[in-house]
């Protein structure tokens, strides 16, 4: 990845979101692990289930470094924060490629007390420009059949949706990021 994709995308950037409440979207930083750690326990059962496929109670140590240590070149990760710097971390939003790969694959979360005001929308736009203006040519992510609300937004983003060859529990939504954002 080109190391200045993320300014080239515009972060740090600002976004006001349908309710009136600001963020700041900025990169991940190592001393964001207590934040990220309040932010993982503040989460709905349900949000954690759809976010991880799996029932976690506590995030592993090792999850919650590699989350704070993106690897230079092949993983990008961004948070949203309230008040700036010393904020708390209200969504988030990640990709990583296997090495050499032209595709990546994302994940993301919003505070289960901002849902449905657009935020994860603007995370999923920025974490695309990343990935775009880094050179990858595709960007996917597996999501439960049931989550609509996030088959809803890759939707509107210009994913295609796809039954999960492997488990018919799971769909793969996919987008081509080569493609001239808006051409017809
Ligand atoms: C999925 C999730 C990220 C959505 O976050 P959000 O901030 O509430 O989503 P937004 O408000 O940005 O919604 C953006 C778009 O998604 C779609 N959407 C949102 N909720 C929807 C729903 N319940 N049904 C259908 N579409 C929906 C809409 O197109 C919406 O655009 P609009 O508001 O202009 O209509 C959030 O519910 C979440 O964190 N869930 C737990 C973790 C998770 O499941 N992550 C996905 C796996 S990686």
């Amino acid at each position: 990845m080109h190391e200045n994709a993320s300014a080239e995308a515009g972060l740090p950037s600002r976004a006001t979101l349908r309710d009136g409440r600001q963020v700041v979207l900025r990169r991940i930083r190592a001393q964001d692990k207590a934040g990220l750690l309040a932010a993982f326990h503040r989460l709905s059962a349900d949000s954690r289930y759809t976010r991880f496929m799996a029932s976690m109670r506590e995030l592993p140590d090792a999850m919650l470094e590699s989350a704070t240590h993106p690897v230079a070149g092949r993983e990008f990760a961004l948070v949203a924060v309230t008040d700036g710097d010393a904020g708390t971390i209200v969504g988030g939003a990640r990709y990583a490629a296997g090495p050499g790969s032209d595709t990546c694959e994302f994940a993301v979360t919003v505070a289960d007390d901002w849902h449905g005001v657009g935020l994860a929308k603007c995370l999923m736009q920025s974490l695309i420009g990343v990935a775009r203006a880094a050179g990858y040519r595709n960007m996917e992510g597996y999501v439960l059949a049931s989550n609509t609300s996030m088959r809803g937004l890759a939707r509107g983003l210009g994913f295609v949706d796809r039954v999960c060859p492997d488990d018919s529990t799971l769909r793969v939504v996919s987008l081509g990021l080569a493609e001239v954002p808006g051409a017809a």
